[in-house]
């Protein structure tokens, strides 16, 4: 069967570097792998004492699109050296009860695109150590830290360097892999 693929962009604003590279790696995907664009903005900043009534709308709507999927995709910018606050905040809204909740066991992958040069190394480290603790199974290779300059991926996700897109080419083959392993403990042949 096909499979489902959740993407967390941790970045709300119209020209996001990051959102342009979702939109390219999404492209260069397997046509096996859909994806869904979560919308993490409208979530209300997380309060724990709000888990009791039920999830909030918005919250609800995003735990049935991350509990729909085989997998996930998290493309965040580095904001001072960590993650987003509004990656942080969705990551933390589906979070409970710990150990068996939306996030637990589902594949991921993160990537990141930065204005400087580091291309969100330190983010993806901090984002690395969140997952291990929500119990996702994280894919270690290949690791994406882009430098991107904005017109290297279009807003639609075309991508203007050769070099770049054999390289996120083979991201995409080796994430669509890391799902079909753990939804059913196969790989495609040509992965
Ligand atoms: C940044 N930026 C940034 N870049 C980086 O490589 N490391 C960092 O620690 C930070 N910190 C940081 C903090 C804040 C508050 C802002 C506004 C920006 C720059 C960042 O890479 C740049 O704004 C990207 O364009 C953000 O990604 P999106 O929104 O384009 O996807």
């Amino acid at each position: 069967r096909s499979l489902h693929v959740a993407v967390l962009v941790g970045s709300a604003r119209p020209g996001s570097l990051n959102r342009s590279l979702a939109r390219a790696l999404t492209r260069l995907a397997d046509a096996e792998l859909s994806f869904t664009f979560c919308r993490i903005d409208d979530l209300p900043l997380f309060d724990q004492d709000r888990l009791a009534g039920g999830f909030p709308l918005p919250v609800a709507r995003f735990f049935d699109e991350v509990q729909a999927a085989d997998g996930l995709l998290i493309v965040t910018p580095e904001h001072n050296r960590s993650i987003t606050a509004l990656l942080k905040n969705a990551l933390d809204w589906l979070s409970r009860p710990a150990g068996a909740n939306a996030w637990t066991g589902k594949p991921v992958a993160i990537a990141g695109a930065s204005a400087g040069r580091l291309g969100t190394v330190a983010a993806q480290q901090h984002l690395r150590a969140i997952l291990g603790y929500l119990d996702m199974p994280t894919m270690g290779q290949p690791e994406a830290y882009l430098y991107l300059t904005p017109d290297l991926i279009s807003p639609e996700g075309e991508i203007a360097d050769e070099t770049t897109q054999v390289f996120l080419e083979g991201y995409m083959r080796k994430f669509h892999r890391w799902v079909r392993q753990h939804v059913d403990g196969t790989a495609p042949a040509d992965a």
